[in-house]
């Protein structure tokens, strides 16, 4: 551990550690585009330059290691002054459509303007980036609202691991663009929406939220992700009861600030009309158990070669109790006819330690077979 001094507080830190990290993780706010913790340092935007004792110009701090000893001062006179001007440059090609916005409330170049009093560029304004593509379903890319920080680029690379987009051409033609700019759907992207979730702007914004709803419209849902084992952490932005866009949730999760694609898109099962919320038996099983009087016959064609099939053609609800007296009574007399070894039990990931410890419980004891597995994607 090595102590330094940020804003006259001594700070205790790991060796290693840059002064950006530092100060953030001490309580103390140095305004930052580029730097995002999960990924490595690219020094683009400058807003983090920070004053150090004893050096006669402004270093970044994200790029700066801590050292034993240094003193740094995050906010000065000749700090504001620098930090207004970047802004300045950055809003020279950035519309200032605050007001309409789908990211305003959760946009850093928003709170960072906001924050330096900066209202509009004093330069000759060049909106030069408008391509607006929606050539997949998961996320909108606007590049007229990119800031060129080169957060999505890199967690692409060095987290996603897939390369599928890169910075393109130079000056005010810069964008961030796929391999000979073609579609999102024809690149290596695997919409896991990682670049998303880093933007600090809304370059990137997932569909779903789109105009349903600001910052300030949003209630914060945590919960984990049921579709593996790994039981990522993630936060749903709720409005009127419904889900609008997930995300990673990095406290202490095992996700950090990642989801992969099931987990951020793959929520909409939520709020399916067709989703199963009570028990149902088969139609022609529910007569012969006296559950209904209907002499109903499964239809010559399969349900699987029918386009749409309703499952209400097909099936009945009942309620709890009727359906654990189904299941047990037949278990019986499948013992019974084939012995235990005849049943197998699949537990299933989402299931908590303790629950699937009953289940095997259930197999072993109650059932009499070793016959049980799970599965980490049921
Ligand atoms: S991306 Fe941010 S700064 Fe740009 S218009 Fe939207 S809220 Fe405003
Ligand atoms: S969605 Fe994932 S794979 Fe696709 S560009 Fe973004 S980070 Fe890369
Ligand atoms: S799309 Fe977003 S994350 Fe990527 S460079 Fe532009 S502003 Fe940064
Ligand atoms: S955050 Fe340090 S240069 Fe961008």
């Amino acid at each position: 551990m090595i102590t330094l001094t940020i804003d006259g507080k001594k700070i205790q830190i790991e060796e290693g550690t840059n002064v950006l990290e530092a100060a953030l993780r001490n309580g103390i706010d140095i305004p930052h585009l580029c730097y995002h913790s999960d990924l490595s340092v690219s020094g683009g935007c400058r807003l983090c330059q920070v004053e150090v004792e004893g050096y006669d110009q402004p270093v970044t701090s994200c790029g700066m290691a801590c050292a034993e000893g240094l003193v740094i001062q995050t906010q000065s006179e000749r700090l504001t002054a620098i930090r207004r001007n970047l802004i300045d440059i950055f809003l020279a090609d950035h519309p200032l459509d605050c007001v309409t916005c789908d990211k305003a409330g959760s946009c850093l170049l928003q709170k960072y303007a906001y924050e330096y009093g900066v209202k509009e560029t004093s330069y000759i304004p060049i909106y030069s980036k408008t391509l607006y593509q929606d050539d997949n379903p998961f996320f909108i890319r606007d590049h007229q609202y990119c800031i060129l920080c080169g957060r999505c680029v890199r967690v692409c690379d060095e987290i996603v691991g897939v390369h599928a987009i890169d910075f393109a051409n130079r000056g005010f033609e810069s964008h961030i663009a796929t391999p000979y700019d073609g579609p999102m759907i024809d690149s290596s992207c695997v919409f896991c929406g990682n670049c998303v979730e880093v933007c600090p702007t809304a370059a990137l914004l997932p569909v779903s939220r789109l105009k349903r709803g600001r910052e300030w419209d949003l209630e914060r849902v945590d919960s984990i992700c049921g579709y593996c084992g790994v039981g990522c952490k993630i936060e749903y932005a709720v409005k009127d009861n419904e889900i609008i866009y997930a995300q990673a949730s990095v406290q202490e999760s095992v996700n950090g600030s990642f989801l992969c694609t099931k987990g951020r898109y793959g929520w909409d099962f939520a709020v399916n009309p067709e989703r199963l919320t009570q028990p149902m038996v088969r139609r022609d099983l529910a007569y012969s158990l006296g559950i209904s009087t209907e002499n109903w016959r499964l239809p010559k064609v399969s349900p699987l070669d029918i386009d749409k099939p309703d499952v209400d053609d097909y099936f009945i609800p009942v309620d709890w109790e009727t359906a654990y007296e189904i299941v047990s009574s037949k278990l019986v007399d499948i013992v019974k006819e084939s012995g235990p070894d005849a049943i197998v039990g699949l537990a299933s990931a989402r299931c908590t330690n303790e629950e699937n410890y009953l289940f095997q419980k259930l197999m072993r004891a109650v059932i009499g077979t070793n016959n049980v597995d799970h599965c980490a994607r049921l």
